[in-house]
């Protein structure tokens, strides 16, 4: 791919795959910063040294790397390690920023996914004020930062507040919302705590009703806006996806743009997964089907071919349509269960009536098999073994999944939203084109009735279902790509010519 001259990149992240991953914000830095890495691109990242991090590292950085907020210092030890690339040529440089008190705690976010440590903002501030002073102390100015989410969305604040003259005032500043249903909320009297002046408060971009939105103040701030699919740029800037920050949006319109993640081959390829026993590819698909009895079996499911294999893996919240498939009242799933020839297999940990619903259902149907808990290998199964794969979100910034299920011949299933609507092209009966079915509306009922209508065309026109499933293997979402279009953000970041004018008043 044409490159012009490399750039200097610091990602900012709470998640990296293989070294930390809640979601798909883990696997999209680090695809993301190979991508970069491979045309040719400076990229390193800066991320906690969470419990139980215990990659090789290749020694201390800095000396302790001391980072003031309000009345506090903490003084961090900097370690490096590399992202591993299978190919070892371009390995990302990682700096891990450790400080138990902090990060030595049973989990990234919380204990359990549907727990939250209270003093989160405060965890993540000290990272994100961490990465400009890391990037002065070892004398490596790059051409922007590029943060994640509320976690790291103070970069920009901090940038702003504490940057504007010195090495890193030329440093451009762009934040990817993921997901916007995750803003980072404290009360207003952790701003000192946060570091922020109180009479600097309107320039930052925080102040929201009664407290602090640390998101709120990262859009406020950035020089560049990214989300992870065009469509969710459009749609945060309505109030039905905008979880209360839609004003703020459109009046950043201009400097919002929708990048579509990639995935990662070198991880998702059914020809050559690890951790799935029968490798295949969409001119010998027979491997599918061994590991389609074997995902049966593992899970206690009835190993015959007839039934459709629906799959799931999925953190357990509202945002995945959870409520509506456990809701009482409509009773989806049972219906599902009950009068469809399926089995269903899911894989989530999360919000605990979630859980407990899908268990209880699971030792009332035969047909229902659930793993509550967070596995790698057999999130790789899933894909692998299942027919279809059901995701019928309420929102979807981008979701990998439904691309994941693409590639491995698991025809998905998806509400027609975000990433979802952006990657998975609706069945379409008269022209035989499509790669998936869609949901096409939030009642409960149209979740059963794209369902059924997948699992009909399989059990009734199967060459039919196969030439779908055979397009979606064949379709790819290179990670090249969207790295090429990040590197133009980059660039209108860094020479934002807004700046000057941007750094008396806030954007908004
Ligand atoms: P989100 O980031 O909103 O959770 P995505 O579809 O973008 O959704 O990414 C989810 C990622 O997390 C995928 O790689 C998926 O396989 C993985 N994942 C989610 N839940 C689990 C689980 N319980 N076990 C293993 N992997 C999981
Ligand atoms: C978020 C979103 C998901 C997206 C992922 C990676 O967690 O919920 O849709 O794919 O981030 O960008």
């Amino acid at each position: 791919m044409e490159m012009r001259s490399p750039m200097k990149i610091m990602m900012v992240s709470s998640e990296a795959f293989p070294l930390a991953k809640a979601g798909g914000l883990g696997d999209v830095v680090s695809a993301l910063a190979q991508a970069l890495c491979r045309s040719g691109h400076d990229v390193r990242l800066l991320l906690p040294r969470y419990r139980g991090l215990t990659t090789a590292t290749q020694g201390v950085v800095t000396a302790p790397l001391c980072v003031d907020l309000g009345e506090r210092r903490y003084c961090c030890a900097v370690t490096e390690t590399r992202l591993p690339d299978p190919q070892g040529t371009h390995e990302v440089p990682v700096y891990l920023l450790e400080y138990n008190e902090l990060f030595d705690r049973s989990g990234i976010y919380g204990e359990t996914a549907a727990h939250w440590f209270p003093d989160n903002p405060l965890r993540f501030a000290v990272l994100s004020r961490a990465a400009a002073i890391l990037c002065r102390t070892i004398n490596w100015i790059p051409d922007v930062f590029h943060s994640h989410d509320w976690p790291t969305a103070l970069v920009s604040v901090y940038h702003r507040l504490f940057e504007a003259e010195g090495p890193l005032a030329g440093t451009g500043l762009v934040l990817s919302i993921h997901n916007l249903g995750y803003q980072g909320h404290a009360p207003l009297h952790d701003l000192s705590l946060l570091g922020i002046p109180s009479e600097q408060i309107a320039i930052s971009g925080l102040h929201s009703g009664d407290g602090l939105n640390l998101l709120q103040g990262g859009i406020s701030c950035a020089h560049q806006v990214v989300t992870v699919s065009p469509r969710y740029a459009r749609e945060i800037a309505e109030p039905q996806f905008g979880f209360g920050l839609d004003p703020l949006i459109r009046a950043r319109n201009s400097h919002v743009t929708g990048i579509i993640n990639g995935i990662d081959y070198d991880v998702w390829d059914p020809g050559s997964d690890p951790l799935i026993p029968y490798h295949y590819d969409v001119e010998n698909i027979a491997g599918k089907q061994r590991n389609r009895q074997l995902l049966q079996m593992e899970m206690g499911l009835l190993p015959s071919l007839s039934p459709t294999v629906i799959g799931m893996v999925s953190r357990l919240t509202g945002q995945k349509g959870l409520y509506e498939l456990c809701d009482p009242q409509h009773g989806i799933l049972e219906r599902m269960l009950e009068t469809l020839p399926i089995q269903v297999v899911v894989l989530g940990t999360g919000e605990a009536d979630i859980e407990a619903c899908l268990l209880q259902k699971a030792e009332r149907y035969p047909n229902l098999a659930v793993r509550i808990g967070y596995e790698e290998r057999l999130a790789h199964l899933i894909e692998a073994g299942s027919d279809l794969f059901l995701m019928p979100s309420r929102y979807e910034p981008c979701g990998l999944n439904q691309m994941y299920s693409l590639r491995y011949g698991t025809v998905p299933v998806v509400t027609r939203v975000g990433g979802l609507a952006d990657t998975v092209e609706p069945y379409d009966a008269l022209h035989d084109t499509g790669t998936g079915f869609c949901i096409e509306g939030t009642s409960p009922w149209l979740i059963f009735d794209a369902v059924e209508a997948a699992v009909t065309l399989r059990h009734d026109n199967p060459a039919t279902f196969a030439r779908m499933r055979a397009r979606g293997m064949q379709q790819r979402f290179p990670w090249e790509a969207s790295a090429h279009a990040y590197t133009e953000i980059y660039r209108r970041a860094a020479l934002d010519d807004t700046r000057v004018s941007r750094l008396s008043s806030p954007p908004r």
